[in-house]
Formats: structure tokens, C-alpha cells, sequence
């Protein structure tokens, strides 16, 4: 393959096919305000709403609950506790039972909800919840995971150890060793639609919930377990979420199931929207981290032994926490070989929110670790980083094998970053900086190339299937029904583009239908970033279900080969004849073919053993680079980003408009995490920062001021995956490292880049200005 063709090569038969560039289903319905949410759907008459009564501390017993105020005021239907869950009062997603939908007995955090209100209206509701009497009896709780550390607080599940070699020998015999230790932050999700459930109740046992959830399935079967009902009483219907980060895998269960129970005792409708208050702080975020690393490494910058602890706040239950914190293990390394490793994660339980998933997963806290590593080691040795992570790169056979024991086979991290250093100037643009720097007193600039090698798969292996329900209606329409879910991301745009191909028909044939456990069952949570690869694959196994029917009946109809009958450009060819599409269909209905089919996929390759550690858990990498640029005003630590320019892999783009798109959302949102969203506990264990006026999030006027965003179109994938694209919701999310780093060296260059400053993430201008004033005293100091 020549090295400078794109291999892209959208259908020019059919509009809106696989491979072409094309806006999101819904997105002139974005704009227009006219894509319904649940919230803005038709009531049915007569429903109600909800509202949760929230424990006022951090760790309490709860000795008594005087709920008679609230029972009895205007508008007030029905109060529930802990103790009305008709089923099991639980919504753990992992089964534990560590999770109940209304506490009792023992409140874990601030914030959890010990009661909910059911009134005529939400501010009935809302006002009735106020009136509650609840005396406690406050117990000590910890916050903070290197409190929960040193209090000897329990882990909320198992911790995971990787090793490969022996990393106390690798340290022993290494020419050089540092430790360091370092704190990333946590993250709020800030969807724009908050959590939200509507519940109508059915005949004898059923219940219909409208829910904004990442996962239909399980919000099915939380809400059988909590009504203490089968699960073929249930459905869930999701027509798409405004956000979801991860925010709505487990988090919508609650919710969920608190409405679903009370529309059962009430035979109401009853609807239940947190506001955004509440949302922050009833919800899970993503895990902070403490990161303690202790490495060996060579005169050359290369790295020999690592032996590192990610230790996670996770909340008061285990929830998502063990794979969140496991896939920051399988990320600890990033793109980089480690000789000999060990890697320890410590998911501490706090008094806190319970923390969940959050785009990457816990990923990405594992790459910043590896990235610091790299830092540290460039200054040490007084050497441009981009030459210490070229130095460590995987590569070929006794440098591609990962802490998990999966080889890196599909590797192009090298050309990315090869192609992004030219591209972008990054060699003469650093010169630039560092002479810049030098006559500058007070604005400092600073340049960053950071890589990212990002694994594909769930790693609950079982996860990695996908069913999708596939109509042709007898007009040639075709309705399109899989079991993932549209957040924003363009899920249904491309798995449409995919039927479209299939089909060889037009996109607008084709008709997106809400996610509905009743049509497809058992479905994985849309996460992982695998939604596309998984359910693109299923809807396209129903297309060539029906289309071998069709060619089996065109053959036999017209007496020709199965070989002369081909779906082209709207058209069915059946040897010399050509068909329209819908024509064809409506004489292949007249000859009693079955138009509708179930399709089904599972991931190959993929297999994991935790207890050892080792295993393929990840059915391929995709990879990306960028180099940031930032100013940093030395005075007060604030900061802008000027340039940003981004290589990213998705294989073969299904669709390069969407896929850009979702590299710049990420981007941006995993720049508000390593800046400026800072999550804040006071010392009673109260959330702080849960709105918009005390959370920050990236504004339109803090995006990079130039942002280049290119994709790979060299690349495909070499496994066959659902034409050779490559996922792309998570991957882009740890991108914007390279503006911590980028801040980072800017800081530095005050002591003249002697030492890697200790910048924790975020790198608010606050404690920018601290590193900034910590090595100007040491430098002083010299
Ligand atoms: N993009 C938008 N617009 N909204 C979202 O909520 N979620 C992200 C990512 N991109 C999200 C998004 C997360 S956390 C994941 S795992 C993937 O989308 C999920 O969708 P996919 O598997 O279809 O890519
Ligand atoms: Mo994404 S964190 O896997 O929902």
C-alpha cells in the first residue's frame, strides 16, 4: 500500500453508506431543540414525581426517620424508604450487595438517599422532602484515598496485581532509579441531560421505564430485583441520552428503580429527574487516584523496571470499581515496553459518592502515571521527553510483550508519532519555545508530544456480544433495531451507514428505532467504546441473513445462479434484469419470504484470567498522538492553550465526520479533567463543587486557539472488525496529556528545566502557581 493513499472509499452508489462522511442522524434535531428526551415526552395522564431525601452526613448511623411531616404535606402521594423495596433492596451492578436503592440503618456518604418523596408535581415533592426529621448518630468517615490508606479503610473489591520479570531485581540492577508519586483528580460526568427514569405501570406485574441509561439491560433487571419480579415483566426503552461519559453504565439504576417501584404501589406514571445539584451529588464520578511509582532506567532514557500503586477513591461501594481500576493497570504502561513490572491497584472504599465508569475507564489515569514516568526520566537526564517515549516504544518481538502477557501485534504507534512530529513542526516549534522562554520573564511557553495505545475489548469477556433485530418491510423500508444505545456519540448513525452497505440502499431508507430490551435481549452495557464494533456487526449479520433468503428466492424465481443476483446502488441485479430495491421486496413478500432477522456477534481472540494476570484481553490497540502548546502567566498560573495538533487511528473511519467530532469532544472534555474541573470535599465530607458555579468545565473559549484534528487514513485494522475500523468514544480521551505536560515544561523552564515539577492533575492555575512558586524558592535556594 502506498504510504500516502487513503484507503477510504466511501460507496459512491448509495448516499450515506459505509465509509462517508456524514453529519449525526439527529444532529439538525440537536440544534433545533426538536430531539425528544425523556423529559420533553408526553406525559401520560396523571403522573407523578419524585424526589429523593438526601443523608446530611458523610457516615452515620441513621437512629430514626420521622417522615410523618412529609407524609402529610399538600400534594404529597407516597413516601418511600429503604424498607418499601417490595424485591431486594439493592442495585449493586456487580452483585455484591453493597448498594442499596434507599440506605438503611447506616448512611455512607453525604448525599445518599435515604427516602424519596412521590408528589402531584416536582415541587410538591421537592418541598415535602425538606420537612423530614432524621436524627443520626455521626460516625468518623474518611474522605480522601491516601486517608482511606493510612485509616486502614477496606478495599470495596479484590485488588489486581500484573507482573512480568522480577521488578525488585530489575530496580536493584537498574543504572539509575527515582520514585515519585503523584495525584490525578476525579471528574464529574456534566451531561446535559441529568439522570432521569419514567416509569408507567402495566398490566398484573409489568412496568414499561423510559430511562436514560448506557445500559437497558441491567436497568432491567435492577428494577426486576427490586420490584421482586421476572425480568420478562420489564422493559426498558432508551431513544437516546444527552451525555452519558460512562456516567449513566449503573448509574440511571437507581433511579430507575425508585420510579418503577413507586408507579407499581401508586398505578401512576412517575417520573424522577434529579436536578443538577443533586445529579452531582448522588452520582458516581470518575476515580481519583494517588500513584506511587518506583523505576529503573538506563544513561539512554530507557526504562527497565517499574513498580507502581494506583490507589482509587472509590466510594462507599464497589460498584464499576474493580475493572475501573483494573484497566488502569492495563494502561499503566501506555505505549511503552517495561522489562521487568509489578503493578498493584488499591480501590480504597471512602465516604463518598461511589465512583464509576468515566470515558477510558480508569485508562486514563494509568497513562498520566506512565507519562509522568517518561517526564521524569527527561529531566533527569536533561533530555527532550519526545526522545525518552521514542526510546521505550513497543516494537518488535522481546519488546512487545505488555504487564498482562498480551503481545502488541497490531503496533504503529512509531509512524503516528513519526507523521505528527513533522506535521506539526514539533522539532523547530520546541527550539522556538526554548529560546522564547529565555527572554520572557513572565509568560512561559511550553510544547508536549504525548502517545496512546488504548485497548479494545470489555474485559468482563462475556460482555463482548451483541444481538441486533433487523425488519424489511414489504415498501423496501427497513427498520433497524440493536442493543446499544446513542449518547451522542453517532452510534446510530454508523451502524445505519453499515445496513445501508449491506443492503446496498440509501440511508434514508433506513430507520433508526429507539433501544428496547423487548426487541433485543441481554444486551452489554454501550461502553468500552465497543459499541459500534459489537452491534454494526450483529446488524450487519441480520442484513446477510435476509439477503441470502432474498438471493435464494431471486435465484430460484428467475432461474439463475445464486452468483448472478447482486444489491447494488438501490437496485437488485438478478442477471440481466435489474430490480429496485422496494419492488424486489414487495415480489419476495408476494413469494412468502421472511424479511426480518436476528442478527448476533461476539468478539474473537479475546480471553482473560485474572488471578494470574495474564491473558489476551483486548482484541486490538488503537492508537493517536498530540502536541499541545500552551502559555502559562507565571504571575497568577494562568494559562491558554495556542496549538494543538492530533494524529489519531480509527482504522478504516465508518465515518471520518463523526469520528473527528468524537476526537475533539474528547479531547476537550479530557483537557477540563487535566485543567480545570476540580472536585472538592470539605472536611465534613460534603461535595463542594456540584454545579456549574463551583465545577469548571472547558468553555467554548478555552478549546485549543489552533486545533488541527487529522485522521490516520492510512491505517486499518488488521483484525477483521466491522470494516476494519477501529472504536474511537475513549482512545482520543487521554490525547490532551500533552497540555498537562505542555503546562508542565513551561513551569519548569523557572528553574531551567532541572527538575519535572510535581504538578498534580487538574493543573489549575492555582496550583500551577504553586509549582511556579515552589521551584522559584528552590531555585532561589540553589
Ligand atoms: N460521545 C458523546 N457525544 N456522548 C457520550 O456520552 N460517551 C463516550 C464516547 N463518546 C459519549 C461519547 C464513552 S464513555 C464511550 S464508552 C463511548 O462513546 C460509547 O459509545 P461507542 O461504544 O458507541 O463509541
Ligand atoms: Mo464508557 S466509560 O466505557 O461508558
Amino acid at each position: 500500500m502506498d504510504a500516502k493513499t487513503p484507503i477510504l472509499q466511501p460507496d459512491a452508489a448509495i448516499r450515506g453508506g459505509a465509509h462517508e462522511a456524514r453529519r449525526h442522524d439527529s444532529a439538525h434535531k440537536h440544534v433545533r431543540g426538536d430531539a425528544p428526551y425523556i423529559d420533553d415526552m408526553i406525559e401520560p395522564a396523571g403522573t407523578l414525581h419524585g424526589w429523593l431525601g438526601l443523608s446530611a452526613h458523610a457516615h452515620a448511623k441513621i437512629v430514626s426517620m420521622d417522615l410523618d411531616a412529609v407524609r402529610a404535606a399538600p400534594g404529597v402521594r407516597l413516601v418511600l424508604t429503604g424498607e418499601d423495596v417490595p424485591g431486594v433492596n439493592d442495585i449493586s451492578p456487580t452483585g455484591r450487595h453493597d448498594e442499596p436503592v434507599l440506605a438503611t440503618g447506616e448512611a455512607l456518604y453525604h448525599g445518599q438517599p435515604l427516602f424519596a418523596v412521590i408528589g402531584e408535581t416536582r415541587e410538591a415533592a421537592r418541598r415535602a422532602a425538606q420537612l423530614a426529621k432524621i436524627s443520626y448518630e455521626v460516625l468518623p468517615h474518611v474522605s480522601d484515598v491516601v486517608a482511606a490508606m493510612e485509616a486502614g479503610y477496606p478495599m470495596v473489591t479484590e485488588p489486581l496485581t500484573l507482573r512480568r520479570g522480577d521488578a525488585a531485581a530489575g530496580l536493584a540492577k537498574a543504572q539509575h532509579r527515582l520514585k515519585g508519586e503523584m495525584r490525578v483528580g476525579g471528574q464529574d460526568h456534566f451531561y446535559l441531560e441529568s439522570h432521569i427514569a419514567m416509569a408507567i405501570p402495566g398490566e398484573d406485574d409489568e412496568v414499561t421505564v423510559w430511562s436514560s441509561t448506557q445500559h437497558p439491560s441491567e436497568v432491567q433487571h435492577m428494577v426486576s430485583h427490586a420490584l421482586g419480579v421476572a425480568s420478562n415483566a420489564v422493559t426498558v426503552n432508551v431513544r437516546r441520552m444527552g451525555g452519558g461519559f460512562g456516567g449513566k453504565e449503573t448509574q440511571g439504576n437507581q433511579f430507575a428503580a425508585i420510579a418503577a417501584i413507586a408507579a407499581k404501589k401508586l398505578n401512576r406514571a412517575v417520573k424522577i429527574r434529579p436536578d443538577r445539584d443533586d445529579d452531582m451529588i448522588i452520582t458516581g464520578k470518575r476515580h481519583d487516584f494517588h500513584i506511587a511509582y518506583d523505576v529503573g532506567y538506563d544513561d539512554d532514557g530507557r526504562i527497565h523496571a517499574v513498580d507502581a500503586t494506583f490507589a482509587a477513591r472509590c466510594g462507599f461501594s464497589s460498584d464499576l470499581s474493580g475493572p475501573v481500576t483494573d484497566r488502569a493497570l492495563f494502561h499503566a504502561d501506555n505505549c511503552y515496553f517495561y522489562e521487568d513490572v509489578r503493578l498493584v491497584s488499591k480501590p480504597m472504599m471512602t465516604n463518598t459518592v461511589s465512583n464509576t465508569a468515566f470515558r477510558g475507564f480508569g485508562g486514563p489515569q494509568g497513562v498520566v502515571g506512565a507519562e509522568r514516568i517518561i517526564e521524569e526520566i527527561a529531566y533527569k537526564l536533561g533530555r527532550d521527553p519526545l526522545e525518552i517515549r521514542k526510546a521505550n516504544f513497543y516494537a518488535g518481538p522481546g519488546r512487545d510483550v505488555t504487564p498482562y502477557h498480551q503481545r502488541v501485534e497490531d503496533n504503529i504507534i512509531a509512524r503516528v508519532v513519526e507523521d505528527l512530529e513533522a506535521s506539526s513542526d514539533y522539532q523547530v516549534r520546541r527550539e522556538e519555545i526554548l529560546e522564547f522562554n529565555e527572554m520572557s520573564p513572565v509568560i512561559r511557553r511550553g510544547i508536549s508530544l504525548t502517545p496512546v495505545k488504548f485497548g479494545i475489548s470489555f474485559t468482563a469477556t462475556w460482555y463482548n456480544q451483541a444481538g441486533a433485530l433487523v425488519h424489511v418491510y414489504q415498501d423496501g423500508s427497513i427498520h433497524l433495531n440493536h442493543g446499544g444505545t446513542e449518547m451522542g456519540q453517532g452510534l446510530n448513525t454508523k451502524v445505519a451507514q453499515v445496513l445501508a452497505a449491506e443492503f446496498q440502499v440509501d440511508f434514508d431508507s433506513i430507520r433508526i428505532t429507539a433501544t428496547t430490551t423487548g426487541k433485543v435481549p441481554n444486551t452489554s452495557a454501550t461502553a468500552a467504546s465497543s459499541g459500534t464494533d459489537l452491534n454494526a456487526m450483529a446488524a450487519a449479520d441480520a442484513a446477510r441473513q435476509i439477503k441470502e433468503r432474498l438471493v435464494a428466492f431471486a435465484a430460484e424465481q428467475y432461474r439463475v445462479s445464486p452468483d448472478a443476483v447482486r444489491f447494488e446502488a438501490n437496485h437488485v441485479h438478478i442477471g440481466d434484469l435489474s430490480l429496485p430495491f422496494a419492488g424486489f421486496i414487495k415480489q419476495a413478500y408476494m413469494g412468502r419470504v421472511q424479511l426480518s432477522a436476528a442478527g448476533f456477534y461476539k468478539t474473537p481472540k479475546i480471553h482473560w484470567d485474572r488471578a494470574s494476570g495474564t491473558g489476551r484481553p483486548f482484541y486490538y490497540y488503537a492508537y493517536g498522538a498530540a502536541v499541545s502548546e500552551v502559555s502559562v502567566d507565571t504571575l497568577t498560573g494562568e494559562y491558554q492553550v495556542d496549538r494543538v495538533d492530533v494524529l489519531h487511528d480509527v482504522g478504516r473511519s465508518l465515518n471520518p465526520a463523526i469520528d473527528i467530532g468524537q476526537v475533539e469532544g474528547a479531547f476537550v472534555q479530557g483537557m477540563g479533567w487535566l485543567t480545570t474541573e476540580e472536585l472538592w470535599w470539605d472536611d465534613k465530607g460534603r461535595l463542594r463543587t456540584h454545579a456549574p458555579s463551583t465545577y469548571k468545565i472547558p468553555l467554548a473559549s478555552d478549546r485549543p486557539r489552533i486545533f488541527n484534528v487529522k485522521l490516520a487514513d492510512w491505517a486499518e485494522n488488521r483484525e477483521p472488525t466491522i470494516r476494519r475500523s477501529k472504536a474511537v468514544g475513549e482512545p482520543p480521551f487521554m490525547l490532551p496529556i500533552s497540555v498537562l505536560e505542555a503546562i508542565s515544561m513551561a513551569v519548569a523552564s523557572i528553574d531551567d528545566y532541572r527538575q519535572c515539577p510535581r504538578l498534580d492533575a487538574p493543573a489549575t492555575p492555582e496550583r500551577v502557581l504553586m509549582a511556579v512558586e515552589r521551584l522559584k524558592d528552590s531555585a532561589g535556594a540553589a
